[in-house]
């Protein structure tokens, strides 16, 4: 029912209570019970007294049919499923449920709408109806996870490259290890999760978040400077759907094939996209350890590297930002 009225109301038009009812053969009332609840999800309808609802801007609904269509023959076949769903806790969390029951399986999950979304750090990744894209990508690996180091650095530099390219997103920046960011401001981020064993195989959980065009209440509890798709102003008219097609088209060549290539290739790329290289920088490794020094690139593991005072240190993980002067 909430997906059949946002489809209603997708084209941004006003709609009038009676007919939007008549539409769903339900009452008026509950037509403005279930307008509240779309709202509490984060989408943005304005309620115009007397004549009906709007929502604020035109609604792209998530398909898999619609996303299935642009996908590459070839990129079909590697995917078991690619699921749609409305409101889940967290389409990494659903990933990690699937690959229970089918370990062996590439699957891709989608959400209109995330209650838990999860960020890196244990951060809450703020996911409102429809303001971003929040897939997930389960993708089975023979190799343990040792064999994966810099992973989630080749799928931050892809990401980056199908923003600026496919989707005329100037100015994509990463800042290490995978923070997508336009104009300093964060739009997007990546958050990977494993499973399996230690020599192999294993899952990986392949997290993918992208503001697009968030709106509504939700946004006010996003804690630092960040930037959707709208606002960054991508000069491609682009779809959810369209996008992470586009991902998947883009993605899976490099999963297939990762475990032979490791990060190597997917360096340079990554580094043409580094926000951080050559400045001034503290460095958060562990719960209170941090170092200061100038951000000096990464490894070929993708390891930040950290000129302190002259001195080359590598951090697997860690928390960097810019240092103020
Ligand atoms: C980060 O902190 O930068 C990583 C954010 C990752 C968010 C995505 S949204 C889809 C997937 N499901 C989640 O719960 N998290 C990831």
């Amino acid at each position: 029912m909430p997906r059949a009225l946002l489809a209603l109301l997708a084209d941004g038009q006003i709609h009038s209570g009676r007919k939007l009812g008549e539409s769903l053969c339900v009452s008026r009332a509950a037509i403005h019970k279930k307008i509240k609840k779309l709202c509490e999800f984060g989408a943005d309808i304005e309620s115009i007294r007397g004549i009906g609802y709007r929502l604020s801007a035109q609604f792209d609904l998530l398909s898999a049919k619609d996303i299935c269509h642009e996908l590459d023959e070839k990129i079909k076949l590697s995917i078991s499923d690619v699921e749609v769903c409305w409101s889940i806790p967290s389409t990494n969390s659903r990933c990690l449920d699937y690959s229970k029951t089918y370990p062996t399986k590439n699957y891709v999950c989608l959400a209109e709408c995330q209650t838990e979304g999860r960020g890196r750090r244990g951060r809450q990744w703020v996911s409102p109806l429809g303001g971003g894209l929040y897939m997930s990508i389960a993708w089975r690996f023979n190799c343990g996870a040792g064999e994966l180091e810099g992973l989630s650095l080749a799928v931050a530099s892809i990401i980056a490259k199908t923003l600026e390219v496919r989707f005329g997103v100037k100015g994509t920046k990463l800042k290490w290890p995978n923070d997508i960011l336009v104009n300093d401001k964060k739009m997007g981020g990546i958050l990977i999760e494993l499973v399996g064993e230690a020599a192999g195989p294993c899952t990986v959980i392949l997290g993918i978040g992208i503001n697009t065009c968030a709106t509504g209440y939700a946004v006010c509890k996003i804690d630092q400077p960040w930037t959707d798709m709208i606002r960054a102003n991508t000069s491609v008219n682009f779809s959810r759907n369209a996008l992470c097609a586009a991902l998947l088209n883009s993605l899976v060549p490099m999963l297939r094939n990762f475990e032979q290539t490791g990060f190597p290739p997917f360096r340079a790329e990554w580094e043409r996209y580094d926000a951080l290289c050559g400045q001034p920088v503290v460095v958060q490794s562990g719960i209170d350890s941090y170092f200061e020094g100038v951000a000096a690139g990464i490894s070929a593991s993708g390891d930040l590297l950290l000129d302190v005072n002259g001195i080359l240190r590598a951090f697997k993980s860690g928390e960097v930002s810019l240092r103020r002067l």
